[in-house]
Parts: C-alpha cells; structure tokens; sequence
C-alpha cells in the first residue's frame, strides 16, 4: 500500500528519508505539496499535487504530515483523519526508544532521539534530531522538540508547543499549550500557554495573538 508524505519541503524529505531507512519493504511513496508544480520531483519521487487533493483521493490511505509548521500540521491532520486517512508514524533506526514508552500515531523521531522509560509522546508530534525526551515526561499532540532540545524527567510538553533548538527544559516544568520556547532557553519553571519564553533562565517575553501561534521563523517546512 502507497504512503504519502504531505509536505515536500526540508522537514518532508527528512522523513522520506527516515522512512526508507526504518523500512525493509521498500513502499511506494508519493509527495504531496501546494508548491507542486515548482517542486516537481524529490529523488525521482513525484509530488503529486496539492495537499488537498488528498482530502478526497482514496488511493492512499496511509498518509504521514511532514510540515514543520505546528498550527498548519494540526490543521491538516485533523481534515485527513476526518477524510479517513490512517497515520503512520516514522521512527529513524538510529534512535534509542525505550519500550516502556509511548509514541502516538503521526509522530516523527529522527536520527538520535532518546525517548526514556515512562515518556508519552502523543500524535503528530516532531522529534526532531538529536532530542530527548527524560523518564516520564508528556509530549502532548502536535509539539515540536527542535534539533538537540532535552527534556528533563517528568517535564510536561503541552499541546501544539514548539520547543527552539537546542533549549533545555527543567525536570517536572510545564510549557503550556501552544506556547514558543526560543532556541537555546533554559527553562526551569513552568510557563504559560500560549506565550513566547526566552533566555537564561526563560522568561515571557510576551503572550502571542493567534496569528503567532507556534510557526515560528526558521521552523522546518
Ligand atoms: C522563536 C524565535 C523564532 C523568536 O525569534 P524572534 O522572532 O526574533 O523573536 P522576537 O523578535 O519576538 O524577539 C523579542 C526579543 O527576544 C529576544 N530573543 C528572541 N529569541 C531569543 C532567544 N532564543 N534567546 C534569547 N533571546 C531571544 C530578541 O533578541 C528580542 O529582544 P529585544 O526586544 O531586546 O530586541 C527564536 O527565538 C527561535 O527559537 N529561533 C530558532 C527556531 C528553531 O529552533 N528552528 C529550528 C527548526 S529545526
């Protein structure tokens, strides 16, 4: 059965790439993408057409949403289920994922993420490379963990939040829902929803409208 990744920017020829290398089956793989007919081709891989051909094509049921963008992947995942599209998940080879976690549908783990014992990361959430996910924590639905963001234990991700490269999270701290940590904080108390935290330790900048939920510049598209 043919999958489809949606998305064919940076983030989507990651997960192709992850995709290939977690699977001996060799599956048919197509792309799908609102730039289609710039891209044309990733690998001799065709983008097929725009996202939302796929809301009503009943060719392939597996789908995997490989936008960057966490507003945007939630968005697209909520229509594709509705259209009864299946999820799958993509987990690189090269990761250390303890068997005493869990990881929900739709998710991505790239090369060198370290998910510990007791963690939940839950669906359409981004691991992104070299990331860890400490003993016990939550990852709620549609969060985002940029290259080299560590977690400690028991920290809790709450949905759609976008964690920025290389920041580190306390162990037992809360992010709130839909909130942006900035690339290389330190976080080491729990922060609100839907706000913009940076620094050393993080501090709320400011709290963001909804036309600034979690897309920051520089997320993977
Ligand atoms: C979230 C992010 C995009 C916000 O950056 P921004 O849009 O430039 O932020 P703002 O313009 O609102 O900055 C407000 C203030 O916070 C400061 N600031 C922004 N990001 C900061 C950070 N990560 N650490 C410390 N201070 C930061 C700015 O310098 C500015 O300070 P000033 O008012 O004294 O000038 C950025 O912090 C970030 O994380 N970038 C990396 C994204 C990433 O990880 N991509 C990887 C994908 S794999």
């Amino acid at each position: 059965m043919g999958i489809a990744i949606v998305g064919a920017g940076g983030h989507g020829r990651v997960a192709f790439e992850c995709l290939r290398l977690s699977r001996s089956d060799n599956p048919d793989v197509v792309f799908y993408d609102d730039r289609y007919e710039q891209i044309g081709e990733i690998e001799g891989i065709p983008v097929r057409g725009p996202i939302s051909a796929l809301f009503d094509a009943d060719k392939f049921e597996l789908v995997f949403v490989a936008i960057g963008d966490n507003v945007l992947r939630y968005e697209i995942t909520q229509r594709l289920q509705r259209a009864g599209r299946t999820l799958i998940s993509i987990i690189h080879p090269h990761t250390a994922i303890s068997p005493r976690s869990r990881i929900a549908v739709g998710t991505i783990a790239v090369a060198g993420t370290v998910v510990n014992f007791g963690a939940q990361v839950g669906r359409g959430v981004i691991l992104n490379t070299l990331s860890s996910v400490g003993h016990d924590c939550i990852v709620q639905d549609f969060a985002q963990l940029a290259s080299g963001v560590n977690l400690g234990g028991a920290a809790v991700i709450e949905e759609g939040v976008f964690v920025g490269i290389g920041a580190k999270v306390a162990p037992e701290t809360t992010i709130g829902a839909w909130s942006v940590v900035g690339a290389g904080s330190i976080v080491l108390e729990d922060q609100p929803p839907r706000s913009f935290c940076c620094g050393a330790p993080a501090r709320v900048i400011r709290p963001l409208g909804d036309d600034e939920l979690p897309h920051p510049k520089g997320s993977s598209t």
